[in-house]
């Protein structure tokens, strides 16, 4: 889910954050955005109105009348075309004149006349950011409604640290991608997502894995938690993060540990994702020390791994759905209705390995999601981050 064709209104007042806002601007213009900016008079000594128009690919509102060509700037047009409404950076002055209904310049008239959604990102220093005036003015803008984007900690411009710079321009776009993801099918809903690899030891230095590089799985971890569900995201190694505030995260190593997660975790779960490569078999010894190099063979005897994602579908309840991924090489669709009905899932994934851009890696994925009464939709090759929101979409469809 990106931004593309949102119409996003952006308000800059004038605070030395200002600057930030060429990079926002740029952010959202990359997700397909289209975005208009409107100006306080004070904001222009911080970021000229000639970058945030080249950036914006739009022209900025500052003034109701243009001078040039005479023209009267219709501020309520502005504020209805916007689907949201970002003020970034937000002054005390101009946080107490939003507050208080104040419409001394060209950005306020249009918040006034705005009816979309608002978001306010605060910027000042310290003690002015503490003071109990700010507090009370941005309670009362929140009790608009309207989203406050809190200041962060760190240097500030009057050489002092702490409390009141602005976010930075990555988590304000976050808040925007969160917004228009949200999806009330999602909220309340728990969804335990297993990803990556497990590594099976050898010794301490060795171990059996596999290509997985938890990609799939934490797209859709971060899918699930923009859309607004709780999500349990348990992960085997893997170079992917994620920071989102509704993902918990479980990280393991083993095909055993990644088991006893999932047993902890699962009865609070209404929806598992099983995305992960688990190996199905690890050495039957792990080695205390690191095995020398001493004779020309080496055998290692293997054991099964316990299944997770037959012990997840073989325990639920009928609150909750388990979907398996399924990963061939061959003969796809047969392999992958196999497990769907050996181990009674509610739906499986199937990918299959050997097409370009699929499985292990890549940032891309084409599947095909096969469901218990054998209705089978396929999802052409696209990134795994739009993969994660269409298949998501496709299991909470009525
Ligand atoms: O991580 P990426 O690089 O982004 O790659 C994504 C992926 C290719 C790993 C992912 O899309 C995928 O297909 N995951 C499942 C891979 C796999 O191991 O498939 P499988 O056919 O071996 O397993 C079938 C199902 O059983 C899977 O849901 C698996 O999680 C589960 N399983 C398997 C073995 C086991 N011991 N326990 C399990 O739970």
């Amino acid at each position: 889910m990106s931004l593309k064709d949102k119409r996003i209104l952006v308000g800059i007042t004038g605070g030395i954050a200002a600057y930030k806002i060429a990079t926002f601007i740029r952010l959202l213009k990359k997700q397909g955005a289209d975005v208009r900016c409107m100006m306080t008079p004070a904001s222009s000594d911080f970021i000229t109105p000639l970058t945030v128009a080249t950036l914006s690919e739009n022209p900025v509102g500052i003034d109701f009348y243009n001078s040039k060509t005479g023209e009267w700037t219709n501020h309520v047009e502005w504020a209805l075309w916007a689907d949201v409404m970002i003020f970034a950076p937000v002054t005390a002055n101009s946080l107490a004149k939003m507050a208080h209904g104040f419409t001394d310049n060209f950005l306020l008239a249009t918040y006034l006349s705005a009816k979309c959604p608002v978001f306010i990102a605060p910027a000042m220093d310290l003690d002015m950011y503490a003071h109990p005036t700010t507090k009370n003015n941005l309670a009362i803008v929140e009790g608009f409604g309207h989203t406050i984007i809190p200041a962060e900690s760190g240097f500030l411009a009057s050489g002092l640290s702490g409390e009141g710079r602005m976010a930075e321009p990555e988590t304000l776009l976050e808040v925007l991608e969160n917004h228009f993801a949200k999806d009330d099918r999602f909220v309340g809903q728990t969804i335990l997502i297993t990803a990556g690899p497990t590594y099976e030891a050898i010794d301490p230095v060795r171990f059996i894995g596999n290509h997985s590089s938890g990609k799939m799985g934490f797209a859709l971890a971060e899918a699930a938690a923009k859309k607004g569900a709780n999500v349990i995201l348990i992960f085997g190694p893997t170079h992917c993060k994620t920071n989102h505030k509704n993902i918990q995260l479980l990280a393991v190593q083993s095909a055993e540990e990644m088991l006893q997660a999932v047993q902890n975790n699962w009865k609070n779960a209404t929806l598992g994702i099983f995305a992960a490569a688990v190996a199905d078999y690890r050495p039957e010894m792990v080695a205390n020390q690191k095995i020398k190099k001493s004779a020309e063979d080496l055998m290692i005897q293997l054991i099964k791994n316990p299944d997770i994602l037959t012990w997840a579908a073989s325990t639920k309840t009928s609150h909750q759905r388990v979907v398996g991924f399924a990963l061939e090489t061959q003969n796809g669709l047969e392999y992958a209705k196999d497990k769907l009905i050996r181990k009674q899932l509610d739906a499986i994934v199937l990918n299959e390995m050997g097409e370009s851009g699929v499985g292990f890696g890549v940032d891309t994925n084409a599947v095909s999601l096969i469901d218990k009464n054998n209705n089978i939709r396929s999802f052409e090759l696209q990134s795994k981050v739009d993969l994660a929101f269409a298949l998501l979409d496709a299991l909470f469809e009525k």
